[in-house]
C-alpha cells in the first residue's frame, strides 16, 4: 500500500514536470531561433546616413530570425568606441559588423576581435589593417575621381575649388579627397584653393566655410565629402551672400531632409550616391556564420545625382522608401502576428497540456480505482482470511487449552489413580510390618515391597510435578520462613536413617536464624531430594552435610548438601538436571526426576543449583537462593496461612533409603485409654474407608459415610469430634462438605482433615480456604494421620480449657476456628452482660443468641467440655475475684454485683469452689 503510495505520489509529479519543461521549452523556442549574436559597432549615429544605415540593417534582420543585433554607437568617439567594441567582445558576440570612427585608433581592437576566431565585416570606413573578414562600401577614391570628373567637366575645366573634408583620420575622407585631386587633375584651370575639415558634420563644416569669406566671392565650387557638410557650405555661402557657387556633396540619401532632395530644391548642384551597404553587411554576416565563401570586399556602386536624374533617382528612391516603410509595416505586423501566433501557440500549449493532464488524471483515476478496487477485493478476501485463520485459532486454542487441561487432568487421574492404590498396598504392609510376631523373611519381602512401592509413589509424584512445571501449572507461594529451623527439621527427618547406616547427618550454619521467602511446600521436597539424594549415593559410614549460609554481599542465601557417595563424572555432572538425558552411568540411575524437578522448583523460587563432584570422591550440590521477597511477583507470594502447612511426609523420601527390614517402626498403636473421641469417615472408595476405619477403630468411635451427603447428613446427626474427609468424591465433594459444616455454627468447631491425591498447593490452600484444619495428601501414612488427629483434638481440649479456666473476656485473644471463636465470644459476652443478673437463666442465653438450647448445651460441651450453668457460676467468680481485688467493694456490694442472691451464698459458694472465705481472699491480696 505504502508503495502504491509512492508510486502514485510520483506518477503525479511526473506530468508535471513534463509540462513544465514543454511550457518552458515552448516559451524558450523563439529565442532559441536566436543562434547568432551579431555586435554592431557604429562610430555614432546623429546623422541621417548612419540612421538609414541602422534601418536597413534591422529591415535585413528580419529576414533572419537567427541572428540577434547587440548595437552600439560612440558619438564619433574613437576611444568610446574602441572601449565599446571590448564590451561586445565580452558579451560573447559571434560576429562583429564595425564602421569605425578612425581607422587608426580602431584597427588593434579590431584585430584583437578578429584573431580571436570571430569574424569581423568592416563597414564604410575601413581600418590601418586587412585582419578583417569582409568590406562594404563603395570605393571612396573612385567615388572622389567620379567627383573630381564630374566637376571638371561641370566647370568646363576653369575655376577656384575648396574641399570641405571629412575626420582627416577617417578612411573616406582621405581616399575622397585622393580621388577627388586625381579627378581634377587633368584640367588644368580647376584649382583647389582651399582645403578645410569639416569632420564629417554640418557645423564644423559652415564654421570653417564662413571662415573663408575673402576667398568665397571668387570660389566656383564646393565639394564637401558628404551631403551634411555641403549642406553647412551652403548655409555659409548664403550667410557671406555669396550665391553663385556651386556646391556638390556626398551621400545622396533618398527622403525629406536628405541629399537627394536638396540637389531636387537645387541647393546642392550635385551628389554623389553613397550606398550605406546596412542590408549588405547583415547578408554577408548571415553568409559568414552559414559558412558560405565571400570574397573580402563587397563594393557598392555609385552615382553623380544631379539635376539630370534627380527626379528619376527621387521617383525610385521614394517608391523604394514606400516599400520600405511598407516592409516595415509588414514586418510590424508579421511582429504582431508572431506574438500572436507565439501567445496562441502558448495558449494552444497550455491547453493541450491541461488536456494531457486532464487525460492523464482520468487515466490514473481509472486505474487507481481500478486498483482499489483490486485491493479491497484483496483486502476483503484477506480479511475474510483473517478471520478464518482467527476463528480456527481460537478454536485451534480452545482445543489446544482443552487438550492441556485434558493432560493436567490425566496426570492428576493417573495421580489419583495410583495413589490409591498404592496406599492400599503400603498401608495394610505397613500394618502388617506392626506385627512383633512376623517371621524375619516375610518381614523382608514385605519390607521391599513397602519400599518399591514407596519409591513408585515418589516417581508418580515428581513426574505430576514436573508436568505441572513444564505447563506452567505450578505456582510458587513464596512465605517469609526460618530456613535454618526448616532445615533442621528435614534434616532430623534423616537421621533415624543416618543413625542406622551410621552415615554422620548434619545441619551446619552459623546463623541462628536466617529467613528466606520459599514456597515452604517446593522447598520441602528440594532439600528432601538432595538428601535422599545425597544418601542414595553414600556409602554407609559416610558423612553428609546440609550447611546454610548468608551472604551479606550478594543478599542471598547459600545451601549447600554435600556427601562423601560415589561423585560423578563429569559427564554425569554435565546432565545432572537433564530430564531425557540417556546416559548409561550407573550412579545416575536411580535420582529419577528429582534433580530435574529440583531444579525446577529452584528457578521457581528465581534462585540457582549447581553440582560439582568427583568421581569416588563425592558430590556438593550448592543452591543460590536470593534475600527478601522483592523479586518475586505480588502473585508468587502467599498468606501465611498457607505457609502454616508444611508436607512433613518425609517418610516418601526416605523410605527407600533403609535396607527393608528397617523400614517400619515397631512402635505399638497407641492405646486409648479415656473417653475415645467419635471420628467421621467420609470417602467414596469402600476399600479404603474399610482401611481406615480398621486402622482407627482401635482408638477412636469410628462412623463411615459413602459420600459428602451422607457425610452432612452424620455430622449433624452424630456431632463427631472429627471429620477425615475425602475430597474428589460423587455428588457433595469434600470441600462443598468442609465449608458447610464449618459455617453452621452448630458443627463450626468440629476439625476437618481433608485427605486427597490432590496435592498442589493451591488445592491445599483451596482447602484451607474453605476453613479445612489440615490437608493430607494421598499416599499418607499412617503415623501422620494419626498425628494430626491427635494434635487436632488436644487442640480442641486446649481450648474448651482456656474457655472454662480464663476470664471471658480475655477469649477473643484465643482459639482455633474463627467461627468458634465468635460463638465463644458472644457466648461470653451474653453472660458478662448479665453477670450481675440472679435471675439469668439458660433460656436468656438461647433467645439473645438465636439457637435451641440442645444445640447450645452441644456446642458448649464441644467447645468447653462443661456445662453451662458451671460457666456461668465460673464467670460470676472470676469477676467477684476481680471486684476484690480491684475494687473497694463490700462483700455485700461484690456479691450482688456477680448475681448472687444473697452475701450468704455468695461466701458459701465462693468458699466451696475456691477453699478461701471472699475476706480471706482479699486479705491474703490474690
Ligand atoms: C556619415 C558620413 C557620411 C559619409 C560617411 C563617410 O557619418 O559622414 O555622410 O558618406 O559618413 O564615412
Amino acid at each position: 500500500m505504502k508503495l502504491l503510495a509512492l508510486h502514485t505520489k510520483n506518477i503525479f509529479w511526473l506530468p508535471v514536470i513534463i509540462i513544465v519543461c514543454f511550457l518552458f521549452q515552448s516559451c524558450n523556442s523563439n529565442n532559441n531561433q536566436k543562434k547568432f549574436r551579431i555586435g554592431f559597432s557604429q562610430c555614432g549615429d546623429a546623422d541621417f546616413w548612419r540612421k538609414s544605415m541602422l534601418g536597413e540593417m534591422k529591415r535585413e534582420l528580419a529576414f533572419h530570425p537567427e541572428m540577434e543585433l547587440i548595437y552600439k554607437q560612440a558619438d564619433d568617439n574613437s576611444p568610446k568606441q574602441v572601449q565599446q567594441v571590448k564590451e561586445l567582445l565580452n558579451d560573447k558576440i559571434d560576429l562583429l559588423i564595425i564602421s569605425p570612427n578612425e581607422a587608426k585608433p580602431l584597427t588593434p581592437v579590431v584585430e584583437e576581435v578578429f584573431n580571436k576566431g570571430i569574424p569581423v565585416i568592416v563597414v564604410d570606413r575601413k581600418i590601418a589593417s586587412s585582419l578583417y573578414s569582409n568590406f562594404i562600401g563603395a570605393d571612396n577614391y573612385q567615388l572622389g575621381k567620379m567627383a573630381g570628373e564630374y566637376v571638371g567637366s561641370l566647370l568646363h575645366g576653369k575655376g577656384n575649388i575648396i574641399e570641405v573634408a571629412g575626420l582627416p583620420e577617417s578612411s573616406p575622407a582621405i581616399e575622397r579627397d585622393r580621388g577627388f585631386r586625381d579627378g581634377i587633375l587633368p584640367f588644368n584651370n580647376l584649382k583647389l584653393i582651399q582645403r578645410v575639415n569639416g569632420n564629417w558634420v554640418k557645423p564644423k563644416a559652415q564654421t570653417e566655410v564662413g571662415s573663408l569669406k575673402d576667398k568665397l566671392p571668387e570660389t566656383n565650387l564646393i565639394f564637401a565629402h558628404n551631403d551634411v557638410m555641403a549642406l553647412g557650405a551652403y548655409e555659409a555661402c548664403k550667410d557671406a551672400g555669396v550665391d553663385n557657387v556651386k556646391i556638390i556633396g556626398v551621400d545622396a540619401l533618398p527622403g525629406k531632409g536628405a541629399g537627394m532632395e536638396f540637389v531636387d530644391d537645387k541647393i546642392l548642384t550635385a551628389s554623389l550616391l553613397y550606398p550605406t551597404g546596412g542590408a549588405e553587411a547583415i547578408r554577408n554576416a548571415a553568409k559568414i556564420l552559414n559558412g558560405q565563401s565571400l570574397g573580402k570586399e563587397t563594393l557598392l556602386q555609385t552615382l553623380v545625382v544631379d539635376s539630370s536624374n534627380v527626379r528619376l533617382m527621387k521617383l525610385q528612391s521614394d517608391k523604394i522608401l514606400n516599400q520600405q516603410e511598407d516592409i516595415e509595416k509588414q514586418q510590424e505586423m508579421i511582429v504582431e502576428q508572431k506574438r500572436i501566433y507565439n501567445t496562441q501557440t502558448s495558449f494552444v500549449y497550455v491547453l493541450t497540456c491541461m488536456l494531457g493532464l486532464v487525460i492523464f488524471f482520468a487515466v490514473l483515476l481509472w486505474y487507481s480505482r481500478n486498483a482499489n478496487k483490486k485491493i479491497n477485493t484483496k483486502l476483503a478476501h484477506q480479511n475474510e482470511e483473517i478471520s478464518r485463520q482467527k476463528e480456527q485459532l481460537i478454536e485451534m486454542s480452545a482445543k489446544a487449552e482443552a487438550a492441556h487441561e485434558a493432560k493436567l487432568n490425566f496426570f492428576t487421574k493417573i495421580s489419583h489413580e495410583f495413589r490409591t492404590p498404592l496406599t492400599l498396598i503400603t498401608g495394610p504392609i505397613d500394618e502388617v510390618l506392626e506385627n512383633p510376631k512376623l517371621q524375619t523373611q516375610t518381614r523382608q519381602q514385605l519390607s521391599l515391597v513397602r519400599k518399591n512401592a514407596t519409591r513408585l509413589l515418589k516417581l508418580v509424584n515428581q513426574l505430576i510435578d514436573f508436568r505441572k512445571i513444564e505447563f506452567n501449572k505450578m505456582k510458587i507461594k513464596a512465605t517469609e520462613t526460618d530456613l535454618v529451623g526448616f532445615s533442621n527439621e528435614i534434616v532430623q527427618a534423616f537421621q533415624d536413617i543416618a543413625r542406622k547406616r551410621n552415615i554422620d547427618c548434619r545441619l551446619l550454619t552459623k546463623e541462628r536464624q536466617l529467613l528466606v521467602w520459599i514456597d515452604t511446600t517446593m522447598m520441602d521436597k528440594v532439600l528432601f531430594n538432595l538428601l535422599s539424594n545425597a544418601f542414595k549415593f553414600t556409602h554407609d559410614n559416610g558423612s553428609i552435610s546440609l550447611s546454610i549460609e548468608k551472604n551479606s554481599d550478594t543478599n542471598q542465601a547459600i545451601l549447600t548438601v554435600q556427601d562423601t557417595g560415589i561423585g560423578m563424572t563429569p559427564e554425569e555432572q554435565v546432565h545432572s538436571f537433564d530430564a531425557f538425558y540417556q546416559g548409561d552411568y550407573e550412579s545416575h540411575k536411580g535420582s529419577g526426576l528429582g534433580l530435574v524437578l529440583t531444579k525446577e522448583l529452584i528457578e521457581l523460587h528465581h534462585g540457582s543449583i549447581n553440582v560439582q563432584s568427583k568421581k569416588g570422591k563425592g558430590t556438593t550440590f550448592t543452591v543460590v537462593l536470593p534475600l527478601g521477597n522483592t523479586h518475586f511477583s505480588t502473585d508468587e507470594i502467599g498468606e501465611d496461612e498457607t505457609a502454616m502447612f508444611v508436607d512433613k511426609d518425609n517418610n516418601l523420601f526416605t523410605a527407600d533409603l533403609l535396607p527393608a527390614q528397617d523400614v517400619v517402626e515397631d512402635k505399638p498403636i497407641e492405646k486409648n485409654d479415656g473417653d475415645r473421641a467419635t471420628v467421621l469417615i467420609v470417602e467414596d472408595n469402600p476399600e479404603l474407608r474399610q482401611f481406615l476405619h480398621s486402622q482407627l477403630s482401635a482408638k477412636y468411635e469410628i462412623i463411615e459415610a459413602e459420600n459428602g451427603i451422607a457425610g452432612l447428613q452424620k455430622t449433624f446427626d452424630n456431632m463427631p469430634d472429627i471429620i477425615i474427609c475425602d475430597v474428589m468424591m460423587p455428588g457433595k465433594d469434600g470441600l462443598t462438605l468442609t465449608r458447610q459444616v464449618k459455617s453452621d455454627i452448630r458443627t463450626a468447631h468440629i476439625p476437618v482433615i481433608l485427605l486427597t491425591a490432590k496435592a498442589t498447593a493451591e488445592q491445599q490452600a483451596e482447602g484451607f480456604k474453605n476453613n479445612a484444619d489440615a490437608y493430607i495428601t494421598k499416599p499418607f501414612n499412617f503415623q501422620i494421620l494419626n498425628q494430626t488427629l491427635s494434635s487436632l483434638l488436644s487442640n480442641r481440649n486446649k481450648l474448651k480449657d482456656h474457655f472454662t479456666t480464663e476470664i471471658p473476656a480475655e477469649i477473643r485473644s484465643q482459639g482455633n476456628k474463627k467461627s468458634d471463636r465468635k460463638f465463644l465470644a458472644d457466648f461470653a459476652s451474653v453472660v458478662e452482660n448479665n453477670i450481675s443478673n440472679d435471675q439469668f437463666v439458660i433460656e436468656d442465653i438461647c433467645k439473645e443468641m438465636g439457637i435451641s438450647k440442645v444445640q447450645l448445651y452441644r456446642k458448649v460441651k464441644a467447645l468447653l467440655n462443661t456445662n453451662i450453668n458451671e460457666y456461668i457460676l465460673t464467670a460470676r467468680l472470676q469477676k467477684a475475684k476481680y471486684y476484690l481485688q480491684h475494687e473497694n467493694l463490700t462483700i455485700a456490694e461484690v456479691s450482688y454485683k456477680t448475681g448472687f442472691s444473697s452475701p450468704a451464698y455468695f461466701s458459701t459458694v465462693f468458699k466451696s469452689k475456691l477453699g478461701v472465705t471472699p475476706n480471706a481472699f482479699r486479705s491474703a491480696g490474690n
